[in-house]
């Protein structure tokens, strides 16, 4: 279906013409009876290949790290310092203030949330007994860092994001007025699902701003800190940096981990932050373990050598998810193109493309797609409590599935875009629509 008119405007005949080739078209992919997921944000095998030489390192004989800690053994709480090395450039933190830690940052942002409520941060008293808990979540966003606070039982309050981070006037007048407000979300760099970067200028106001809560915490969550899909890549600004010198080095707690650098299930996960939150962490952290797996921190140290050698390592992985992310957009753009009835996002790196559709229509596009085989996270999974006020938002993760895969899964969501629209608009105006 080459679109042309915009079905906002269009003739209710123009529409119902272009509705009814989709639909045909629709019908006939569904019959191809294909089984395709777009839903799971996991690096693919030939993603996971390049990091095939962690499986024989670090190799024979090979246990002492460059302290001469022996890796085999009991102990180092903070991690080897070869890897935090590799790490602290991304995480702007100097080594001393880098954690590395077991294979997953979301047990370190569980965690860091327990401990806080249970503990309170440093120098605070614990969270939960100064009445209900809030914290502030930029929407669309990643569902996990949602079912952490619900699991807890934090209140989750929504910011819009615009394009280039939260809307920072929303977030100061609610955090600056509400001590409730303990903590807020950041994903600042090819956020999930959004691909958004935080503008120097909202990092500079989230390390400012103030807090009727002076215990509040930043959860920067920089998952994608080196996950570029282009050459030249983005870089954010540095909130360590800029909270010390606004006298807030306390606020921001750094997470990430090499989840979808090496092994997304075996990696390693760091923690970066000032001084004293480093000496809480590690504090709460030593009563639940005698030291994090130094072999694993050992062969990834040995196979990515120093910063660079992860630049390089990295570009392998954009070669790969490039290519899908670029069919995406051009399968979009050429159904929907136009149409008026979905925008969706071309992220410059990380794993998603965050797609809007028209407003009531999202989970009526993901029944339709599943129903041709094509799976996607569920509609409102990218908000607190899994629910989208206004049912517009698809998380689309490409990386999985081959690239072929992915052409023909971006065809198949596209035409249930257009099919779902194609209903509600010639609903609105009165006309019958056979719906299945
Ligand atoms: C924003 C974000 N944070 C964290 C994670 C998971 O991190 P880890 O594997 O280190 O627990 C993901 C995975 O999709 C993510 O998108």
């Amino acid at each position: 279906v080459q679109v042309v008119t915009d079905w906002r405007t269009g003739t209710t005949d123009d529409v119902r013409a272009a509705y009814d080739r989709a639909r045909g078209e629709y019908s006939a992919l569904r019959a191809r009876g294909l089984k395709l997921n777009l839903g799971r944000g996991k690096p693919s095998e030939e993603q996971l290949d390049l990091s095939n030489a962690l499986l024989s390192l670090p190799g024979d004989g090979d246990y002492r790290a460059a302290d001469g800690t022996d890796c085999r053994n009991y102990g180092g709480v903070q991690g080897l310092p070869e890897i935090r090395a590799i790490f602290a450039p991304m995480l702007g933190a100097p080594v001393e203030q880098v954690i590395a830690a077991g294979n997953a940052s979301l047990t370190l942002m569980h965690d860091a949330m327990a401990f806080a409520l249970r503990h309170g941060v440093a120098g605070g008293r614990p969270w939960a007994e100064q009445g209900p808990v809030t914290f502030l979540c930029p929407v669309p966003g990643y569902d996990r860092h949602f079912t952490i606070c619900d699991g807890h039982g934090v209140r989750m309050l929504t910011v819009p994001l615009t394009g280039h981070g939260p809307d920072m006037d929303a977030v100061e007048s609610i955090a600056g007025g509400d001590a409730s407000v303990k903590g807020m979300w950041c994903v600042p760099k090819y956020s999930n699902p959004t691909g958004e970067v935080y503008a120097d200028e909202v990092v500079e106001r989230l390390a400012r701003m103030k807090t009727a809560a002076p215990d509040f915490r930043l959860f920067w969550d920089n998952a994608y800190g080196v996950h570029h899909l282009t050459p030249q890549g983005r870089e954010i600004a540095n909130i360590l940096a800029l909270a010390e010198r606004h006298g807030n080095a306390d606020r921001p707690f750094v997470f990430a981990s090499t989840s979808k650098i090496t092994f997304a299930g075996s990696g390693v996960a760091f923690f970066a932050s000032s001084a004293a939150n480093v000496k809480w962490m590690l504090g709460h952290l030593e009563r639940a373990t005698i030291g994090p797996d130094k072999i694993n921190q050992l062969r990834h140290a040995r196979l990515l050598k120093d910063a660079n050698g992860l630049a390089a390592h990295m570009q392998k992985h954009a070669r790969s998810l490039a290519p899908k992310f670029q069919a995406v957009d051009r399968v979009f753009t050429a159904r929907l193109g136009g149409a008026g009835i979905a925008a969706w996002t071309r992220p410059e790196g990380g794993y998603f493309v965050s797609l809007d559709v028209m407003k009531g229509c999202a989970t009526r596009t993901i029944a339709l797609a599943k129903d041709a085989g094509i799976v996607v996270v569920p509609a409102g999974s990218t908000f607190p409590y899994g629910s989208d006020p206004e049912d517009r938002n698809i998380r689309i993760a490409p990386s999985y599935p081959t690239l072929e895969e992915v052409e023909l899964a971006a065809e198949g969501l596209a035409l249930s875009v257009l099919v779902a629209a194609g209903e509600a608009v010639l609903a609105q105006r009165g006309e019958a629509v056979a719906t299945r």
